[in-house]
């Protein structure tokens, strides 16, 4: 698989994480970035989490793309010249694997985008396995880096799944939304999957599963510093603590400080201060009205081409094109 991931990239890799961790933990609100999440272990961990009775994103978004496939090819409109398929974001891919089924015949290119070289190798060696027919290119990177990869001759089609849009706050969102619209020619689809909001005793538990999944995903991250930064966090003395907003749609994940201490982080040379009770905000995953959707469609010039839905009307993934003017 031809991807881009060399030793400069390694280096780039420790620097801008050196210089994120201390610009977060040096803030007067604590936070880090959630794209550091997804090492080996987190993304192992994220398996298990879209696995467990509360995370209900995946199941509602497979539904969709297992029941509807079909009718999900036929707004896409791929013609007899065949497509790029190119996915931001794209995990282990099983949505994706339901709409490569059904565009069997076409000719196509698949080119997944993911931060973690791990989970593309994974997701190659999964289609390799499954569809061995199909020309699988994964480019290494994150997604606003990645928006220069996404060229091609053919029709596009670019999907941006998952609900992987929340982790934006509104103007990062809107910004990409942007970019990803400047790149669509006439013809060219573009499909998000929003997750949709609802009560919070729905949301909440997805963020908080009862097997402690969440939990060691959020405190892999205080692992990573220590095994890449040298870091002495001690894991016991950080507890997960989600919090959702039902007005807003803002799902937030911290890490909270059981005690006052100190952590040392040798790669930085600096040690940083928490207080008992004291918060790192780890991520966003925020949630949508249609309503709103259809606004920022509306500000970014896309037009709506379908919407669909899963049976709890949960979760939706939504088709896009440019809109003429
Ligand atoms: C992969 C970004 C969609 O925000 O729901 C799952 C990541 N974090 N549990 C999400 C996540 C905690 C997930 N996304």
């Amino acid at each position: 698989m031809a991807v881009r991931g060399d030793q400069t990239s390694k280096m780039s890799h420790i620097e801008s994480f050196k210089r994120d961790v201390d610009e977060g933990l040096g803030a007067k609100n604590k936070h880090l970035p959630s794209r550091y999440f997804y090492d080996k272990r987190g993304d192992a961990l994220f398996v298990e989490i879209m696995n467990t009775p509360e995370y209900y994103l995946s199941r509602a978004e497979l539904e969709i793309w297992t029941d509807q496939s079909n009718r999900i090819l036929e707004n896409l409109q791929v013609n007899s010249h065949g497509v790029d398929v190119f996915e931001l974001g794209a995990g282990d891919g099983t949505k994706t694997i339901e709409l490569l089924k059904v565009l069997n015949g076409h000719s196509y290119d698949f080119k997944p985008i993911d931060i973690s070289q791990n989970a593309l190798d994974k997701l190659e060696d999964k289609i390799k396995a499954t569809m061995p027919q199909v020309r699988v290119n994964g480019i290494r990177g994150e997604y606003f880096q990645a928006l220069k990869e996404i060229q091609s001759d053919r029709k596009k089609i670019i999907l941006f799944l998952g609900s992987n849009i929340g982790n934006l706050d509104p103007a990062q969102s809107e910004d990409f939304i942007g970019k990803l619209r400047s790149l669509l020619r006439t013809g060219d689809k573009l499909v998000i999957g929003f997750d949709l909001k609802k009560p919070k005793s729905v949301v909440l538990p997805a963020y908080d599963d009862s097997k402690g999944f969440t939990r060691d995903f959020n405190l892999n991250l205080l692992e990573r510093i220590n095994n890449e930064l040298g870091g002495n966090f001690n894991l016991a003395l950080f507890d997960h603590s989600p919090e959702y907003d039902e007005d807003t749609g803002v799902a937030r994940s911290y890490l909270e400080s059981k005690v006052d201490q100190k952590v040392y982080i040798k790669a930085i040379g600096k040690e940083y201060s928490f207080q008992k009770g004291e918060k790192i905000h780890t991520e966003i995953s925020r949630k949508f009205t249609l309503e709103e959707i259809k606004r920022v469609a509306s500000r970014q010039n896309l037009r709506i081409v379908e919407t669909f839905f899963d049976s709890n009307r949960f979760f939706t993934d939504i088709i896009f094109e440019k809109e003429e003017q």
